[in-house]
């Protein structure tokens, strides 16, 4: 199988490709990206002969073309914003589509996140009929939280109500951005979802503040609502479903929350002086970009950074022959045991790289019969169970906490 990967050398991609260059089934990957010295560098680093690299600049729709032909699957790990693009892309060579996540597409202007998720549905019926299978939202959040929502779904009668929070820690010399932090300050600075009684509702940045007890070392954890795609992804696949919100977590969160407040990352032009300037792009051009394999090798071995662990809890509320069930479904990765695992990744990039790659192994082993556009809810039983048993076998072990009436 030739797989490519946009954004093949970014915090995320390049745990992609360091993981499917193992796998047997594949043949062959192109690690693509505007910046070829970075993808070689990926490629000198992993030392496997499956991979090679290719300039492609998603801007420039004639060069995603030429590069998706005669691949088998395309992941999208540059950026949501291209996904419509690519995916039409795929459709048009013949492949396999995979994204991380799900959002805004420059080829919708204005569009929020659940329209673009009605566009890129109806792509449903054309994959299908070509037999292929566009897998959206994989990766840790989205990803693993739509996973286990949709497995809740499938076991008991109805499921009501969804939380997911997302929370990390960082301890390190300086900052370390461990995902596209424009992508992450555009969600802390959006409108974010709460799915509630059959309508998609939009709170203000920062609202329903909450103290949530994480597993440690987390422990207890300011939380607010934060922008992100599983509400409108649920409200449309998971039937009955009464109330979905997802949150952000972590020490870092007041600090968000004050630099927000004081107008910093206001994405609105603002005279200072003679100079017209936007403080959300001043803000995100200091921002670091997210360091290389190599480079985060390099910081843990000089204590530059030294501890990073992230945790996702999805709290569910279900009903089940007339009783309410609470579960609740917890994975947690810490600095040192992804770096056990795979030298150069952080908790997050292990759990979102790693986390989207089972899946794609799931789907390259033939275990994958869906075809069409599907999220991780829309996946068989049979298909989720092979997924949450492929993160497991590679260390992402996905607790699950039942709380219910005994009689
Ligand atoms: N599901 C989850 O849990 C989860 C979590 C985190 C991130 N994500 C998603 O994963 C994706 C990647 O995020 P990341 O953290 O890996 O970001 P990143 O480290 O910034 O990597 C993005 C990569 O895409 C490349 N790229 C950007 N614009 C491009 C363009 N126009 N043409 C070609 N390549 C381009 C960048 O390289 P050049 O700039 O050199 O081209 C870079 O290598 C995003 O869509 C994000 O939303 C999902």
């Amino acid at each position: 199988m030739k797989i490519l990967i946009l954004g093949g050398y970014g915090a995320q991609g390049s745990v992609i490709c360091y993981e499917l260059a193992k796998h047997k089934r594949v043949s062959e990957i192109l690690i693509a990206g505007r910046n070829l010295d970075r993808a070689k560098a990926l490629k000198e680093m992993l030392k496997s002969e499956k991979l090679s690299t290719c300039r492609v600049d998603l801007n420039n729709v004639d060069e995603l073309q030429k590069a998706v032909k005669s691949c088998d699957l395309v992941i999208n790990s540059a950026s949501y914003v291209y996904d419509l693009r690519v995916m039409k892309a795929a459709l048009s060579a013949g492949a396999n589509f995979q994204g991380l996540s799900l959002g805004p597409c420059i080829d919708a202007p204005g569009a929020p996140t659940e329209k673009v998720l009605e566009l890129v549905l109806e792509m449903d019926k054309d994959f299908k009929d070509i037999g292929r299978v566009a897998l959206i939202a994989t990766g840790e959040d989205p990803g693993i939280t739509d996973l286990v929502a949709g497995y809740a779904a499938d076991k008991f009668e109805r499921v009501l109500e969804v939380r997911m929070k997302d929370c990390s820690l960082q301890k390190s010399e300086s900052l370390v951005s461990t995902w596209a932090p424009d992508l992450l300050w555009y969600d802390m600075i959006q409108e974010p979802y709460v799915y509630e009684d059959g309508v998609l509702k939009r709170v203000p940045p920062f609202s329903g503040e909450e103290i949530y007890v994480f597993p440690e070392p987390l422990g207890p954890q300011p939380c607010y609502h934060h922008y992100h795609e599983e509400p409108p992804i649920m409200a449309r696949f998971i039937k009955g479903l009464r109330y979905a919100e997802f949150k952000m977590g972590g020490p870092f969160m007041p600090y968000a929350k004050a630099i927000y407040e004081l107008g910093l990352v206001k994405d609105e032009k603002i005279k200072v002086g003679n100079v017209e300037v936007n403080p959300f792009d001043v803000f995100c051009t200091l921002l670091p970009r997210p360091p290389s394999m190599s480079e985060i090798k390099e910081m843990i071995r000089k204590r530059k950074l030294v501890e990073d662990v992230s945790c996702i809890v999805t709290d569910i509320r279900c009903k089940d022959r007339g009783k309410k069930i609470d579960l609740s479904y917890i994975s947690i990765m810490t600095l040192k045991e992804a770096n056990k695992r795979i030298l150069g990744t952080t908790a997050t990039s292990y759990l979102v790289g790693v986390g989207g790659e089972a899946f794609t192994e799931v789907l390259i082993e033939g275990s994958l019969k869906s075809r069409g556009v599907v999220p991780p809810e829309a996946l068989l039983r049979e298909e989720k169970e092979a997924v949450i048993r492929k993160l497991a076998e590679k260390g992402i072990k996905i607790l699950e906490i039942v709380k219910r009436e005994l009689v």
